[in-house]
């Protein structure tokens, strides 16, 4: 029941639906961005096995967890615990997800509205050969009113989604952009592959060479798989929320987890053998990876200027399309909290907690190269967009995730669990393997990541 209306809540068109709006919410910077980026710097190909690893073992089986307990509750992060555990202290993993996605938003819509200022540059022919990227990436993350700008538009573009309810915004826009980022991607793997020097690129990142693996390369892998699977602060518990008991969870879960690793998997495919092919480095990551790196690579596609333009801009608009309906998950979840446990209508709602990630969002887009105390913050050595995104972007999503599987798993119970997915056809398929995976396997791959974290700070 949607408190603000007093009408039966809100749920998918289909299950079609619902599972592209689930893989948009999952497919966003964290694939197309991150992946290759931390791939790079891990190793490549063997990197990837570890990774489809974790995603299987781990990250599959917390995103049906997710599911189930937002099907199960038709609830927000916060709602859904009250109701499974009430009057316990379960409800701070909720409130820590709800907190935790305000803040990811504040910062991924910094960077989304460098995409979006990109796809403009790309299309009006910047990037043609000799040009500096590197400059023009700093002049635009330097810069504070352009940074604060785009900032600005892409939060509203979100606003604008997310007013729209599930069945009007989120439901009819992830419908259209999902095959077409799909399609965009494709295209520009084809193109990638077939670049001179595409064959070391491709070797790099498909044959392991397992005298690279460390145990800092397999947590690494998990910490991505999170982030980029959208577990760990209740985004799944939400868009479970609006699923219908009609609908199977299990094929639910292994589609979204299955369309976010392809996507990651083509986005390797369309970034290494294009590093290759210019002869860079596959380990220099960090966020000049797409805008600086890439954009150096346009003016060399052919036949120039046309190929860099075509190539970029469809570049750019599948990194904006893809943050879109990730940042809209996150909206989305922060909205839901406030009209099912505040009584706020979902306009007031979706409008004043944009507005206040926007705010938050400011230092963060004053952190690359406007503001020199938040470009590298004293005592902390690196930026404030860096530092919110390893407190939010991975501890705070790690820890979710870790107490999410312990609730499911120990506490609310995998046999309420199993009940709830068999709501539908009475089928749970793979149940007693989930059961074991989420009690054994993830808490205490979990765990050995957190220790490491900890390690690694002192
Ligand atoms: N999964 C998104 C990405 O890969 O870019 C980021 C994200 C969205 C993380 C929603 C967490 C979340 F709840």
């Amino acid at each position: 029941m949607d408190l603000s209306t007093g009408r039966p809540r809100d749920t998918w068109g289909s299950k079609a639906a619902f599972v592209l709006a689930a893989a948009g919410s999952a497919v966003g910077l964290g694939n197309i961005w991150g992946f290759p980026t931390v791939a790079g710097q891990n190793g490549g190909a063997a990197f990837l096995l570890i990774y489809l690893a974790a995603v299987a073992l781990i990250g599959a089986p917390v995103m049906l967890a997710e599911l189930i307990v937002g099907r199960r509750t038709q609830r927000n992060p916060v709602g859904a615990f009250k109701d499974l555990a009430p009057g316990s202290v379960w409800v701070v993993v909720g409130g820590l997800g709800v907190f935790t996605g305000i803040i990811i938003l504040s910062f991924y819509s910094v960077i989304a509205g460098w995409t979006l200022s990109y796809i403009f540059k790309t299309i009006t022919g910047t990037f043609v050969a000799g040009v500096d990227t590197e400059a023009i990436y700093n002049e635009l993350a330097g810069s504070a009113v352009p940074a604060i700008s785009w900032h600005l538009l892409f939060i509203m573009i979100t606003i604008y989604v997310v007013l729209g309810g599930v069945r009007d915004g989120i439901e009819r826009w992830t419908k259209v952009l999902m095959p077409v980022l799909f399609a965009l991607l494709v295209l520009l793997a084809i193109r990638a592959v077939t670049l001179s020097g595409a064959e070391a690129g491709l070797a790099f990142y498909l044959k392991p060479d397992f005298s690279k693996v460390t145990g800092a390369v397999i947590l690494s892998a998990i910490g991505q798989a999170f982030f980029s699977l959208s577990l760990g602060m209740g985004a799944m518990i939400t868009y479970g929320s609006y699923v219908s008991k009609r609908d199977d969870l299990v094929s639910s879960a292994a589609w979204v987890t299955f369309a976010d690793t392809t996507i990651a998997i083509l986005a390797g495919l369309i970034i290494f053998p294009t590093l290759f092919h210019a002869g860079l480095e596959p380990g220099a990551g960090g966020p000049g990876m797409v805008f600086v790196v890439l954009t150096s690579l346009l003016s060399s596609i052919p036949p120039a200027p046309y190929g860099g333009v075509i190539f970029g801009t469809g570049f750019f608009m599948l990194l904006g399309i893809a943050a879109l309906t990730s940042s809209v998950s996150l909206l989305e979840v922060v909205t839901s909290w406030a009209v099912d446990e505040r009584g706020m209508s979902r306009r007031k709602a979706a409008i004043s907690l944009g507005a206040v990630a926007f705010l938050i969002g400011v230092p963060s887009a004053l952190a690359n190269g406007a503001v020199s105390w938040l470009t590298n913050l004293p005592g902390i050595g690196m930026d404030f967009l860096s530092f919110l995104f390893m407190l939010f972007g991975q501890y705070s999503l790690v820890i979710g995730a870790l107490l999410i599987s312990l609730f499911v798993g120990w506490v609310w119970g995998v046999k309420a669990a199993g009940e709830e997915v068999r709501e539908n056809d009475g089928e749970f398929p793979l149940g007693r393997t989930w059961g074991f995976l989420i009690r054994f396997v993830a808490p205490s791959a979990i765990v050995a990541i957190l220790v490491k974290m900890v390690v690694d700070l002192v």
